[in-house]
């Protein structure tokens, strides 16, 4: 049987009571486990996958946390996490037609579309009986697949840090530029300041801000991801430098240095995937009329803002949670030209998935962490495994 990891919820509560509900000493790494899976049997519109490489995500973060809300609990008992996949087609059930075996594939984390295509849930999250892809093997709808764009010029790991937080990041840009063109058209204004803070989603935004010819500006404690988006023309700041927001006198300087920056004018377009003390940083430096979007609250779910003065200012905040079908195959046309993701310098092993989960958590790695599976590659991929 293949094998694939697993989040309990005994183990969640093991490891609350080992730390005595103390969170900052919870390791995510003892409640993520590998488990063996019977596979469901090959409906006619199913693919059966064998899973090569996958990214770790924050949502496996949130599930052994608990803290967005307790999934594994509301699952019952037990998830299989892992929602960004590169596959490789073993077989296709007889009214298949878009794959064939050997086919190279990325899965997206649409669980179940809404009327307009948006999802109602996540896959491997919170869509009832979805077995995620932090496992050897999958079985999935055919319509849970796009395929690889393999010729894209990116290396094997640039291509799996993509399938769930390019779409986003496309997604939060179309939203974006949309809000702000409705309200300042290009005839008044060609060239707009966009500012990203820290992650792979804001750094995939800013790409494809720069690629439409807008001024990125990139704020993040990482040197090694700030050196990456510079060499791409992307603009940065160390979030560091400015202890983080942990104050007010430090979202004022920093507010500070980006007015200096911009002209006194503050940025158009903020995109804000962490929220908590980044939240008021982010609004603190928006431009009149300007745009702030997020679908991540990794530092906290709330947001504490002033009505008035955001009325007055006519600043737009915008939630969403994922790209549509039709939008992820939208930015998977953009893998090359556009994103070009920073990667982990590790690859990690399979064996080593929770130790990946752990250091994202950490905030430790260099980029977005990659965990090979398959240690066996197929030709077409294996030549990109740099
Ligand atoms: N709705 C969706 O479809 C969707 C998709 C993807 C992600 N998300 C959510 O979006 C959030 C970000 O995900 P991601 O994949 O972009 O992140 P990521 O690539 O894993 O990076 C996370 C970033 O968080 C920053 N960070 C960590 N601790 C911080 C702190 N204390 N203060 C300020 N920054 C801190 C770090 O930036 P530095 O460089 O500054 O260290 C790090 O690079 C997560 O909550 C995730 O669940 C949502």
């Amino acid at each position: 049987m293949p094998r694939s990891y697993c989040i309990t919820t005994e183990a969640i509560a093991e490891e609350r009571k080992r730390v005595g509900d103390d969170m900052d000493k919870f390791e995510i790494a003892r409640v993520i486990h590998l488990d063996e899976l019977k596979l469901p049997e090959l409906g006619p519109r199913d693919v059966h996958l064998r899973i090569l490489v996958v990214s770790a995500e924050h949502n496996v973060d949130h599930a052994a946390l608990a803290d967005t809300v307790n999934i594994a609990e509301l699952r019952g008992g037990k998830i299989y996490p892992g929602n960004s996949a590169v596959g490789e087609v073993l077989a296709v059930g007889s009214e298949v037609t878009r794959f064939s075996a050997g086919d190279v594939v990325l899965t997206h984390c649409i669980g179940e579309p809404d009327i307009y295509g948006y999802p109602l849930r996540i896959f491997a999250y919170d869509q009832p009986e979805s077995i995620g892809w932090y496992g050897e093997e999958a079985v999935v709808s055919d319509w849970q697949i796009v395929p690889a764009p393999l010729d894209c010029g990116l290396d094997l790991w640039q291509i799996a840090a993509l399938p769930l937080r390019a779409p986003t990041a496309y997604h939060l840009w179309r939203r974006a530029i949309g809000m702000f063109r409705v309200k300042v058209g290009r005839v008044q204004r060609a060239r707009l300041n966009v500012l990203g803070f820290g992650g792979g989603v804001s750094e995939l935004f800013l790409m494809l801000a720069l690629h439409e010819g807008h001024r990125a500006i990139f704020c993040s404690g990482s040197p090694e991801r700030r050196a990456h988006l510079e060499s791409l023309g992307i603009e940065s700041i160390d979030q560091k430098q400015y202890n983080r927001f942990a104050s007010k006198d430090d979202v004022k300087s920093f507010n500070k240095e980006l007015k200096a920056h911009t002209d006194g004018e503050g940025a158009h377009i903020v995109c804000d995937m962490l929220r908590g003390p980044v939240f008021a940083a982010g609004l603190a430096a928006s431009a009149r009329l300007g745009v702030n979007v997020s679908a991540g609250w990794q530092l906290s779910t709330g947001c504490d803002y002033n009505s008035a003065n955001l009325s007055v200012r006519q600043i737009t905040l915008d939630h969403m949670h994922y790209e549509t079908l039709e939008g992820v195959s939208a930015a998977t046309e953009l893998y090359g030209s556009v994103f070009q993701p920073t990667v982990h310098r590790e690859i990690y092993a399979f064996a080593d998935l929770p130790r990946a989960v752990a250091e994202m958590h950490e905030n430790i790695q260099t980029g977005i962490p990659i965990v090979r599976v398959a240690d066996e590659l197929p030709a077409s991929v294996a030549k990109l495994a740099k």
